[in-house]
């Protein structure tokens, strides 16, 4: 998630949270603010949607705001739509407690109706402001300082925060906690910081504390001590940063890809914790119902680039489990070939961005044909996400590189919940079943994990094709979807030509462009069509490919016909995509590092195609 910043010193606070949030604007935001306090007077709090600079000229450059305490933020919306109101600081009524917050309370509509039962109200549509109220209700009820306060909310949440929070009866102080999301601390001889990410205090320090998951740390004026969440002091050692600043930026990794890449268990966990509750998936606050998902006739996924291979992947979920039809067409060619629409259809767009032209105007398309729209989107407030009649949203975050990895593997989280609650709703699946789906998909993180631990195989074998001319990946069914979007990696960031094909239809012509030294990556992860995917296999290695095997634990017979072979963890044959498409994405990656290109902005492309 997005940017904090905390600073605690003898100089005036605002200029140097304003330069830290800058240090910070590359994770992507939508808006930001500032609270600053000058001693015992009233907290002032300046918010703004937009970028940073909007901010920057509300505050006169950070001058206007006297006071050396004080704490920054850039949101990236999750629960609420970028606007000045949802923007961070958050505050309790009374201003006693005013805070800032990375990460998602999953839990949090059950602790509004908590503290609504005890009269709070709400006056914007975040998560964070629920945390930051809850904060202040333990500390009226029991009447103990901001360590306790702090760990008591921390006992109720759900989810992931790290939150910076000040306290108005405690001017010369500010406290953090945290847990799964960033925070770090650095402190010099007469100010403390507290920040999401290192660039944003790199200039004060190179010392820095990592908080550990569920503590808690009170900063003063060049002091910082840190707690656990039963508020027993613990001691935390200080680690030096060796990075330079663009490295930092990028939290170690030499690219923002590699490094989206890694966030993937991350952005899929905190999706799957927005979609499943009790063991059981919800539709929070998309407006779906069971009702509409019996009525629907046919699904309609629309979609471009690496989102309409998670429709190709989907549509085999959704049919293979739910028996409901479900067509998958590019939203470029949908918009202009005026489909056949029926009343009771459902029309899925799904988008990263929520802005391809191509997928907006599929969407409006549509929603002018009457036709019933669900949006499964990356950023919040966006276009689509504004005018989809339902949406759900993915957690992955800010996603910086061009090539989509992250997002894509948080897209399909909400397809498999969507196709396991079709199926269930529809009474295609038993209730064993359905809650046997719902537990493996929350065994995906750790299984990405294991994949992730096996990448330098795959940056050898890259490293020895760096100098491919063409290239083959090839399945069939899933396994096809899987190749479509390994090929596109491949084409997009290491600029090599290749092909994803059905495995099957290769000997219908294209079959004869392979020769001696092709490279040919075979998928095979399903099970039933394994021995089918080998055979087109045996065929390609015939005609001199080189053969890269790409298959579960246990598959070993591929090794008879593969030459290199990448196995991943056996899941649920439905979710093998989550697991299979890491690899490839790793091996388009270390080929485009290998032959030196601009891993995050290749040539020609954008991050969001608002053109058509
Ligand atoms: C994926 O790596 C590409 N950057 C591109 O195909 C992308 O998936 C496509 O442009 C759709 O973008 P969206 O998800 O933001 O709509
Ligand atoms: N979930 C919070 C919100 O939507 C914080 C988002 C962030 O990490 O920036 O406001």
């Amino acid at each position: 998630m997005c940017g904090i910043v905390g600073y605690n010193g003898t100089m005036q606070a605002a200029p140097i949270l304003l330069e830290g949030l800058e240090k910070l604007e590359y994770r992507g935001y939508d808006s930001s603010g500032l609270a600053i306090r000058d001693g015992a007077k009233d907290i002032e709090i300046v918010k703004a949607k937009g970028r940073l600079r909007v901010l920057a000229e509300k505050t006169d450059e950070g001058m206007a705001l006297a006071g050396n305490c004080g704490i920054g933020h850039t949101r990236w919306a999750t629960h609420g739509e970028p606007s000045e109101t949802n923007a961070h600081p958050h505050v309790s009524e009374d201003r006693n407690v005013v805070g800032v917050h990375n990460g998602i309370i999953e839990n949090y509509q059950e602790l509004k109706e908590k503290l609504q039962r005890h009269d709070y109200t709400f006056y914007s549509e975040t998560d964070t402001e629920i945390a930051i109220k809850l904060i202040d209700y333990y500390m009226k009820k029991y009447r103990e300082g901001p360590v306790d306060s702090i760990a008591r909310a921390m006992t109720r949440i759900r989810g992931s925060y790290a939150l910076v929070v000040m306290f108005k009866d405690y001017p010369d102080e500010i406290y953090c906690a945290r847990k799964d999301s960033p925070l770090i601390v650095g402190v010099t001889e007469d100010a403390s910081f507290a920040a999401s990410d290192v660039p944003a205090i790199l200039k004060y320090t190179r010392n820095v504390y990592y908080i550990g998951n569920q503590q808690i740390a009170r900063l003063g004026k060049g002091t910082a001590e840190f707690f656990d969440i039963d508020r027993e002091a613990v001691e935390i050692e200080p680690s030096e940063i060796k990075w330079d600043a663009e490295a930092a930026e990028k939290g170690g990794f030499e690219h923002f890809m590699i490094k989206e890449i890694h966030e993937q268990p991350a952005a899929v966990r905190d999706t799957i914790g927005s979609l499943v509750q009790d063991g059981k998936i919800v539709y929070g606050e998309s407006g779906l119902t069971d009702e509409i998902i019996r009525n629907t006739s046919e699904i309609l996924i629309v979609a471009c680039g690496s989102a309409y291979h998670v429709g190709l992947a989907a549509q085999y979920v959704f049919e293979g489990l739910a028996r409901i039809p479900v067509r998958v067409e590019l939203a470029s060619e949908f918009r202009y070939r005026n489909p056949i629409l029926n009343q009771n259809d459902l029309v899925v767009v799904i988008s990263q961005s929520g802005e391809t032209a191509d997928s907006l105007a599929a969407l409006r398309l549509a929603k002018e044909s009457g036709i019933r729209t669900l949006g499964i989107i990356n950023v919040v407030g966006s276009s689509i996400a504004r005018e989809a009649d339902h949406v759900f949203y993915t957690l992955a975050g800010p996603e910086i590189a061009v090539a989509t990895t992250k997002a894509y593997s948080a897209q399909l989280i909400v397809a498999y919940a969507l196709a396991i609650q079709y199926a269930y709703v529809r009474g295609q699946i038993d209730e064993d079943r359905y809650t046997a789906m719902i537990a493996e998909i929350q065994t995906l993180p750790a299984k990405m994990e294991r994949v992730l631990d096996d990448k330098e195989r795959i940056q050898w074998f890259a490293a020895k094709y760096s100098n491919a001319k063409d290239m083959f990946f090839i399945g069939r069914g899933i396994d096809y979807a899987i190749s479509m979007e390994g090929s596109l990696k491949m084409k997009e960031i290491s600029y090599v030509h290749s092909e994803a094909y059905a495995a099957g239809e290769l000997k219908h012509g294209t079959i004869s462009l392979v020769e001696n030294g092709t490279l040919v990556v075979g998928v095979c992860t399903q099970n039933r069509l394994f021995e089918k995917t080998r055979s087109n296999m045996v065929e390609v290695k015939s005609r001199g490919a080189y053969l890269m095997g790409l298959t579960s634990y246990g598959n070993y017979s591929i090794e008879d016909t593969a030459d290199f072979t990448v196995y991943v963890p056996k899941t649920d044959e439905y979710f093998m995509t989550s697991l299979a498409i890491i690899p490839l994405q790793l091996l388009g990656y270390y080929l485009s590092v290998a032959r030196g290109l601009n891993v995050d902005k290749p040539r020609n492309l954008a991050k969001s195609v608002t053109v058509e």
